[in-house]
């Protein structure tokens, strides 16, 4: 039980990916930094996520998000080295590269065209027809219309990910409160000078909203209008006690990521059920049968555990990075959707160059709170 109202430079609320990610960036630059989580660190969409750093699997087109994908995905090499060096924890990030196999014939014209655009801007995109692709990877995998091979988009262990920086952070003086849920803002003319929680008000100089697909409810609460809200994702682990590849495999609704733990992570469903986030039958049985065809040895594996979260939806499918203009004090960074973990990286780095008053290494226009919120 707090006894006083505390006090912190920086609240973070969500214990997520994001909100540890903030956390490390503005504990490296000297910032006092307290963090509350609802349950506890990561134990939401982060732990149900792949781990992908899909930059250019995950994109149909380029623009803003685009950038933003490759822009992050160039900072995990250096960031591995970092938490190990802090935290003595390895995020596994795992570099061989992901094989994007097409379904049908429009699909193939559709990622050949993905190809066209995204060599045009700089990246790695290499076409294998069937042929090409049964010499690299065997009978392993199902084809008939070729693979678009991304070797530069790669992938992290998400709970170790997520352990070091929470580790490092901690290390370099971040504090946290877990099983700890906000229950409204604290207000002062017109800024937000903290939170209330159910142990105590919390009282900091800049608030940040890192709290995933409840982000817009909590918004509500200061009749801000933010259209972010829950996509369920569904997917699986079996154990495998070593990859059979080690390459992700990522197909229309399906994907398959060797793990460095011997384990295979099959994703993942996309549904509506509001914040219902449990596993559901029909879910993992029609997400099953897509990787077995996919892929038909995992048919035979032991099935680990299910998985299930909520990712962070947006109306316009871009995350909501920056200031609450109007709203003194209040900062967001949410709405990250399937790519919470690949955009980690430079959300944490940018939010804490804009809350320590620096140059932005990124332009945040297009993702600025108020291209939707309405401040009634
Ligand atoms: N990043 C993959 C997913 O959200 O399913």
């Amino acid at each position: 039980m707090l006894e006083n109202t505390r006090h912190t430079e920086t609240l973070i609320v969500g214990g997520g990916i994001i909100g540890c990610a903030i956390a490390y960036e503005l504990a490296k630059s000297g910032r006092q930094t307290l963090v509350i989580e609802k349950h506890t660190l990561g134990s939401q969409s982060t732990r149900a996520g792949a781990g992908m750093l899909g930059a250019q699997v995950e994109m149909h087109a380029p623009g803003p998000m685009y950038d933003l994908g490759v822009q992050s995905r160039a900072l995990f090499p250096a960031l591995r080295e970092e938490l190990i060096e802090l935290s003595g924890i390895d995020m596994e990030l795992q570099t061989p590269g992901i094989f994007r196999v097409a379904v049908d014939e429009s699909d193939r014209l559709d990622l050949l065209e993905r190809q066209r655009w995204q060599t045009e801007h700089g990246q790695r995109a290499i076409w294998f027809e069937d042929e090409d692709l049964r010499r690299e990877l065997g009978d392993l995998v199902s084809t008939g219309h070729g693979a678009l091979y991304l070797p530069d988009d790669h992938q992290v262990r998400n709970p170790q990910f997520l352990l070091a920086l929470a580790a490092s952070a901690k290390r370099l003086g971040t504090q946290y409160l877990e099983h700890t849920a906000m229950t409204g803002f604290l207000l002062e003319r017109g800024s937000v000078v903290g939170v209330k929680t159910l142990d105590g008000d919390i009282r900091a100089d800049q608030v940040v909203l890192a709290t995933g697909a409840w982000t817009g409810l909590l918004a509500n609460q200061l009749e801000l209008d933010l259209p972010i809200y829950p996509v369920k994702g569904q997917s699986f682990l079996l154990d495998a006690y070593g990859p059979p590849t080690p390459f992700t495999i990522y197909t229309h609704g399906c994907y398959i990521l060797p793990k460095r733990n011997g384990q295979i992570y099959v994703g993942a469903t996309e549904e509506q059920a509001g914040f219902d986030r449990r596993p559901v039958l029909r879910s993992l049985a029609s997400l099953s049968s897509r990787a077995v065809e996919l892929m038909p040895s995992l048919g035979g594996l032991p099935f680990a555990e299910p998985l299930a979260g909520l990712r962070p939806g947006s109306a316009d499918g871009l995350p909501f990075l920056g200031k609450v203009e109007g709203l003194g004090g209040l900062f967001v960074a949410s709405g990250h959707f399937r790519n919470g973990v690949l955009l980690s990286a430079i959300t944490g780095k940018v939010m804490a160059e804009l809350m320590n008053g620096q140059e932005l290494s990124v332009d945040l226009t297009p993702f600025a709170v108020e291209r939707k919120i309405r401040i009634s």
